[in-house]
């Protein structure tokens, strides 16, 4: 007796292969494109303003070696690296760029004006809520300290979100060591001092205690190197990729001491 069980088996295979296949393009073709979006919206940071485009690059390096250290899931380093990168785009905000360029010190009614960054950052992303959740509330957080003294919400502790506690650390560690309008570059040891000062009033301590273990610090130190040397090749965010990397990598390392294109208009 003929039996068509075989046929139909083999047709269900063929057709489950060509859905498989095409939810792989898709799925590829989405992360292409959150990758393109997040590249896209970096690269107009940079474009406004290349010193905080550089800021944001060291920062999302030092997170993520923290991050990696607490060894935390994939998951939860992509969502760092994100909030690392887009903590301070609410300081683009047309009301803030005035001051954040100004050379002069800030007033009162400045510094007011500052404290408005996280969450105006926050309301720029919020379109990409849908795909990134945790990107608005990282970037709301990352001025929070631990002792519930930070901006702008006063959370306390393990309510601040993870991504942001890792950020703040990261954030502060790049401010002290690189020139800003409101200091001068401190050196490395003045920075891990003020890091270990904040233990537990201005940082998660147990993530302080990481950042401040000898074999982490020097990792920083290596990549607080690296991000102030001579010009290098382009590096992917992955250590060790090589650059023929997918397209849908998000690639927002730049080369070693090069902070932006040259200005075609001087
Ligand atoms: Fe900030």
């Amino acid at each position: 007796m003929r039996t068509i069980l075989p046929f139909s088996i083999g047709a269900a295979a063929g057709a489950g292969a060509l859905l498989f296949q095409r939810e792989h393009r898709e799925r590829t073709r989405l992360e292409r494109l959150g990758a393109a979006t997040l590249e896209t919206l970096l690269d107009a940071i940079e474009a406004n303003d290349a010193d905080t485009g550089a800021h944001v690059r060291r920062v999302a390096a030092y997170a993520l070696i923290l991050g990696e250290a607490a060894e935390l899931d994939d998951r939860t380093l992509r969502s760092i690296e994100r909030v690392a990168l887009f903590h301070d785009i609410g300081k683009l905000h047309e009301a803030l760029t005035d001051i954040f360029h100004d050379v002069g010190k800030l007033s009162p009614e400045d510094r007011r004006a500052v404290m408005t960054h996280p969450l105006r950052g926050a309301q720029v992303l919020e379109p990409l809520s849908g795909f990134y959740p945790d990107l608005g509330k990282g970037v709301a957080a990352h001025h929070e300290r631990w002792d519930g003294k930070g901006y702008p919400r006063g959370l306390k502790g393990k309510r601040i979100p993870l991504t942001a506690r890792v950020v703040s650390i990261a954030d502060s560690f790049d401010a002290i060591t690189h020139r800003r309008r409101y200091s001068h570059a401190k050196s490395f040891e003045q920075a891990t001092r003020a890091i270990a000062e904040g233990r537990g009033t201005q940082f998660d301590p147990e993530l302080v205690d990481l950042f401040l273990s000898p074999p982490l610090l020097t990792e920083i130190d290596r990549e607080a190197r690296r991000a102030n040397g001579p010009k290098s090749k382009h590096r992917n965010r992955r250590r060790g990729e090589s650059q023929k990397a997918p397209d849908l990598t998000f690639r927002w390392r730049q080369p070693a001491g090069v902070s932006h294109l040259p200005d075609r208009h001087p």
